[in-house]
């Protein structure tokens, strides 16, 4: 038997009907770029995050939804943005690209998201914004800080590209992932939870004036077409990703729970094959609806060789991320060095990410744990 890490086809299947109908009717109208596709997408994801109307901005990326975030905060050369150096890259790339510099901070062991006491801890007077990011699709405990960073005149911006639909409940209430900062962000790149048929994304902004000004700077900074009120960038999102990502949008909370139920799975074959002294399954904070973007564990001893035999053997495995970035060649700049973001090195040593994904059998999850069993054995 082979698992591969993720296979979209299975989850494709459910809908493939109402996609091609969608696109034929695309392909009549000629019309691919923002319009009404564009403008319905952003209507349903508003009242899916329950977030006032006008305030949903569809983008070309996730990677372009943290830039032109960051762009609406007025972020530039000199000044400092606190995130997470255990991510992928686009997170910091984005604060490095507008000529910011990022200020990195060690996340924490048990769920590998940015320790948020440390963080506040980093604010300077250069300090304008937060980005943390809701890491394999499991919220930071924003709350506890956020009126911290608002104080202080700092914006927080979060990075949800791998969590649309995880929440926490706070006092009794939901609180959806990029809905609670300033500005919240999302990829719909194809291997995402909310996937389209290629790049897309998107940013929710709390201010109905700083959304406004998204749709602009999405556009060139333009308001009125060919009058530019500012110096923006090319970032639309198509009619196709809108259509795809609007039929899947009606699946998501299904798909979810899938996730949910898979990870619950994992969990207990663990337990029951005594694996817990060589792997640690990933943990869920109290209050937190993880959507398991990634099924990640921790894994003590010979990582890299489990994740060979377990190649060879026909499981798919990966690792988010192999190195911290911090340590990344184009942040040398940045004078860190090896020790400074301990959890963060030692993770990038540790983790391995698991298959999960909507139509994941339990065949296939007992097999991979019974194959980890016999490289332990
Ligand atoms: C945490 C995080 N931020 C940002 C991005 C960038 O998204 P995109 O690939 O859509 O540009 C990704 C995508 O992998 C991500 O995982």
């Amino acid at each position: 038997m082979s698992v591969p890490i993720l296979d979209l086809s299975r989850s494709f299947n459910e809908i493939k009907p109402e996609v091609f109908d969608e696109l034929e009717k695309i392909f009549a109208s000629q019309s691919f770029i923002l319009g009404s596709y564009v403008k319905n997408f952003e209507t349903h994801c508003e009242k899916y995050l329950e977030i006032p109307e006008g305030s949903a901005v569809g983008c070309a990326s996730g990677t372009d939804a943290l830039l032109l975030a960051l762009m609406a905060c007025d972020i530039k050369e000199g000044d400092e943005v606190i995130t997470t150096p255990f991510t992928f890259f686009a997170t910091s790339g984005a604060i490095a690209r507008l000529g910011a510099k990022p200020v990195f901070v060690d996340v924490d062991y048990e769920n590998y998201n940015i320790n948020l006491e440390d963080a506040l801890n980093k604010i300077t007077d250069k300090t304008k914004a937060f980005l943390p990011v809701h890491l394999y699709g499991q919220m930071c405990e924003l709350e506890k800080v956020i009126s911290k960073f608002h104080d202080k005149n700092i914006k927080v911006i979060e990075d949800s590209a791998q969590a649309f639909g995880a929440f926490r409940t706070v006092d009794g209430k939901i609180q959806r992932a990029g809905t609670v900062g300033d500005i919240g962000c999302y990829s719909f790149f194809p291997t995402k939870n909310l996937g389209g048929c290629g790049d897309g994304g998107m940013v929710v902004a709390k201010d109905l004036e700083v959304a406004e000004r998204l749709k602009r700077l999405r556009v060139h900074g333009s308001g009125k077409t060919y009058y530019h009120d500012e110096i923006g960038i090319n970032s639309r999102l198509d009619a196709i990703q809108a259509a795809i990502l609007d039929i899947k949008l009606k699946h998501l909370e299904k798909w979810n729970e899938e996730r949910r139920k898979s990870a619950e799975f994992y969990k207990l074959l663990i337990k029951a094959n005594n694996l817990q002294e060589f792997i640690t399954p990933p943990s869920e904070t109290e209050n937190n609806y993880h959507i398991y973007h990634q099924y990640v564990i921790k894994v003590k001893n010979k990582r890299d060789e489990l994740m060979n035999y377990l190649d060879e053997n026909g499981f798919s495995v990966r690792v988010y991320y192999p190195l911290s970035l911090h340590l990344q060649p184009c942040f040398k700049y940045l004078n860190y060095h090896e020790g400074d973001f301990p959890v963060s090195e030692k993770l990038s040593q540790e983790v391995l990410a698991l298959p999960i994904f909507p139509g994941l059998r339990e065949d296939e999850q007992e097999k991979l744990i019974e194959a980890i069993r016999k490289f332990y054995n």
